[in-house]
C-alpha cells in the first residue's frame, strides 16, 4: 500500500504508538514484589482482614491482585481511574524537582487523591463488600505507583513519549523505569519471580542494607491525612527524576542505549523504592485495619 508522505508519516506514527508498550505503572514484577513485601510486614489481624476482602486465603492474596487497576483502566468502565495512577508534577527536571498538590492534581484525580478516596471507602463501615473489594486492590496498586519516580513527573507523558533502547529493543523511558530494568534484574516477570525479589528485598529490610533506614521510611505516615502521607512519597520518588532518572536532562536519553551504565545506576533506586512501597503498605493496610470501624 502507498500512502502520500503525511499519511505515511500518520501511519507510522500509529504503528509505533500501538506497538510500543503501553505499561504506565511498574510492571506486574514490581507491583506483585511490592504487594509480597507488604504481606511479610503486616500483622495477623491485617492478614486475615484482607484475605477476606479479596476472598483469599493464600499468602499471595495481595500479590494476585496488584496489577488487576491496570487492566481495569483499559476496560469501558474503568476508564474513569485512568488518571488515578500518576500525578503530573509540572516542575522543570533537572535543573527543579517538585510536586504540589493544588498545582498537579487536576480535578479528574491523581494518585495522591486516589489514595485519600479508597483509604477513605476502606474505613466506612458502611461500604459494600464489591466496593471494598474494589477500594483494596486499588489502595494495593496506587501505593506501588507512587513510588515509580516517573508517575510523578508530567514531562513528556511521564517518560512515556521519550523513545529509548534497551538491550537493543526499542521502547520508551517510562517503560525502561516499570518493567525492563526489574525485569532484567530478577529474570523474569512471573508471580514466583516477584515472591523471589519480595523475600531479598524482605532480609534487606529486617536485617541488611535497609535495616537501620527502614523506620524512617514510616515517619509521617498519618492515617488522619492521607493527602499529606501520600505527598510526601510522591515528592520523594520525584526527586529521582531530578536525580537518577534525567540527571543530565531528556537529551541526555533520548534514542541512546539505556540497558547499560544507565541500568547500573538505576537499579538501586528501583530496588529502594520498590522496598519502601512494600514496607509503607503494609503500615497504610495495618493502619486501616485497626482504624476502621469494619466488623468481623
Ligand atoms: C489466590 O491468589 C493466587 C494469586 O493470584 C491465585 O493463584 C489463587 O488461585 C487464588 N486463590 C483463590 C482461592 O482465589
Ligand atoms: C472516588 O472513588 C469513586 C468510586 O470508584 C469514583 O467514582 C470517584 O471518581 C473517586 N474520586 C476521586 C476524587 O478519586
Ligand atoms: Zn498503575
Amino acid at each position: 500500500m502507498k500512502f502520500p508522505p503525511s499519511t505515511t508519516a500518520t501511519a507510522l506514527y500509529l504503528l509505533i504508538s500501538c506497538t510500543l508498550p503501553t505499561s504506565h505503572a511498574w510492571g506486574s514484577l514490581g507491583h506483585e514484589t511490592i504487594a509480597y513485601i507488604a504481606s511479610n510486614f503486616v500483622s495477623p489481624a491485617t492478614q486475615s482482614l484482607f484475605q477476606t476482602i479479596l476472598h483469599n486465603q493464600t499468602s499471595s492474596y495481595l500479590a494476585g491482585v496488584a496489577t488487576w487497576a491496570d487492566s481495569f483502566r483499559y476496560t469501558a468502565a474503568g476508564r474513569f481511574s485512568a488518571p488515578f495512577h500518576f500525578i503530573d508534577a509540572e516542575d522543570d527536571p533537572p535543573a527543579s524537582c517538585g510536586v504540589v498538590y493544588a498545582r498537579d492534581c487536576p480535578v479528574e484525580g491523581c494518585v495522591v487523591g486516589a489514595i485519600r478516596n479508597y483509604t477513605a471507602q476502606l474505613l466506612d463501615a458502611d461500604l459494600g463488600a464489591g466496593n471494598r473489594n474494589m477500594a483494596a486492590k486499588f489502595v494495593i496498586h496506587f501505593v506501588g505507583d507512587i513510588h515509580q519516580p516517573l508517575h510523578d513527573e508530567s514531562l513528556d507523558r511521564g517518560g512515556n513519549s521519550i523513545l529509548v533502547t534497551f538491550d537493543n529493543v526499542q521502547t520508551n523511558l517510562h517503560h525502561v523505569w516499570d518493567s525492563n530494568i526489574p525485569e532484567k534484574l530478577i529474570g523474569g516477570y512471573a508471580l514466583p519471580d516477584a515472591e523471589r525479589w519480595a523475600t531479598a528485598l524482605t532480609t534487606a529490610i529486617k536485617t541488611g542494607v535497609y535495616k537501620t533506614d527502614a523506620e524512617s521510611w514510616l515517619q509521617g505516615i498519618d492515617l488522619s491525612d492521607p493527602v499529606g502521607t501520600s505527598i510526601r512519597w510522591a515528592e520523594e520518588a520525584n526527586q529521582f527524576v531530578c536525580q537518577t532518572v534525567l540527571p543530565e536532562g531528556k537529551d541526555a536519553v533520548v534514542g541512546k542505549e539505556l540497558g547499560g551504565e544507565y541500568y547500573e545506576a538505576a537499579v538501586p533506586v528501583i530496588e529502594l523504592q520498590v522496598a519502601r512501597a512494600g514496607y509503607r503498605l503494609a503500615r497504610w493496610l495495618d493502619l486501616i485495619a485497626a482504624g476502621g470501624k469494619t466488623e468481623f
